[in-house]
């Protein structure tokens, strides 16, 4: 039924995943061609590319490729088509945290297509287990090889801030959104934690210049102990030269409590200015049904957002941390939900940076991400 030209804009690649999905649609729908639009790496710069196009209400995107902290935006902008129907039929096959990213004021504006949530990768020939919580962690990683992240001044550095600080039982916005509450003790200690990371050498200063990708290269090319990733760093570890020397653990506790995570992972939402949305949403279906979300975790440890994908034998296999992995989802907290997410996210990792770099000490930091987060909540 499927027909048509579907141009799919989604971040680069990286496994090679996303190709055999576009792949095995376009067999199995000979009157409907998709074509894969590669946007960079960094969630920064594949928004601002796709809202370049939005804004010049181009039709080039059919199908976007949308982080999950952007549906609020992209909704409130009026940017994306209503979903809610196949939601509503399909919405029960994914696991609620998933499904509640793609809702805007009571409408369903995206499927889930990946889920995400972060572990931490250990060299077994160097640790005999994964430490209890993350001052073991940083302490082993000063006597060891120390510990590779995000620490770049971009989206992935504040996942890597907010795991810390939802550890630490805190967070940067008060409950209804309306307010910054990064004005604590807990921040500043989790920033004065980071910062000494550094400057002790349990964190390399490179950490700084690391997204995803380059993280996962330093952990591969054996220089770290532990690295904190996403789950489609596993695959291709177990097809690089420390696959038989590594394992992978959910997260270490924190200050005496225990370790959270924060909720990543992508949707598929239909672009307003869409020629052909009907074509769009039969590629959707598609790519969220459970056959490719099976693929997608066999070949390349993405996480899915069906949940009885996870009860797979060969999905087992292939990620033996599924079980984990599945509650860690389930239980992830989300970034805060706001149109103007974009702009807190800028407050939360240019301050960051700044006390990475030593620019700033961690007090002075922390009370400028107030200053910026509530500047940022006024704009809207
Ligand atoms: C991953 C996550 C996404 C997050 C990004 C940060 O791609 O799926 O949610 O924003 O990393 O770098």
């Amino acid at each position: 039924k499927a027909s048509g030209n579907v141009t799919w804009c989604i971040g680069k690649d990286t496994s090679g995943a996303v190709g055999t999905v576009v792949d095995s649609f376009n067999q199995a729908n000979p009157e409907a061609n998709v074509k894969l639009l590669e946007l960079p790496e960094d969630a920064g710069e594949q928004r601002r590319l796709q809202i370049q196009r939005l804004q010049a209400e181009s039709d080039e995107c059919d199908v976007l490729g949308t982080d999950v902290i952007w549906t609020a935006e992209y909704a409130a902008q009026g940017w994306l088509l209503d979903v809610s129907d196949f939601i509503s039929q399909n919405g029960d096959r994914f696991i609620q945290s998933t499904v509640d990213t793609t809702e805007y004021e009571g409408k369903n504006y995206a499927v889930p297509f990946n889920s995400n949530a972060g572990f931490i990768y250990y060299r077994t020939d160097e640790v005999d287990q994964a430490p209890q919580d993350w001052e073991a962690l940083y302490e082993q990683a000063s006597q060891g090889n120390g510990v590779v992240y995000q620490g770049f001044r971009y989206e992935g550095l504040t996942v890597n801030f907010l795991e810390l600080l939802y550890s630490a039982g805190a967070s940067v916005l008060s409950e209804d959104g309306s307010e910054a509450t990064a004005d604590s003790q807990e921040v500043r200690d989790v920033l004065e934690f980071m910062a000494n990371g550094i400057d002790s050498g349990a964190a390399p200063k490179a950490v700084t210049t690391y997204k995803e990708e380059e993280s996962r290269r330093a952990f591969e090319s054996g220089n770290a102990t532990f690295m904190r990733n996403w789950p489609y760093a596993y695959a291709l570890g177990k097809d690089s030269k420390i696959a038989d020397n590594f394992d992978i653990s959910t997260f270490p506790g924190y200050k005496g409590n225990e370790g959270a995570g924060v909720l990543g992972g992508y949707n598929l939402a239909i672009a307003k200015f869409s020629q052909n949305p009907e074509g769009a949403l039969a590629f959707i279906e598609f790519a969220t049904d459970p056959a490719q979300q099976k693929l997608m975790a066999t070949e390349a440890s993405l996480p899915p957002t069906v949940t009885e994908v996870y009860d797979d034998p060969e999905v087992k296999k292939a990620m033996p941390f599924a079980e984990e992995l599945r509650s860690a989802i389930e239980q992830a907290q989300p970034r805060p939900v706001s149109p103007v997410y974009p702009q807190i996210s800028e407050a939360i990792y240019n301050n960051v940076f700044a006390a990475l770099q030593g620019d700033m000490s961690p007090d002075e930091a922390a009370t400028t991400m107030q200053e910026d987060i509530q500047k940022a909540l006024e704009t809207f």
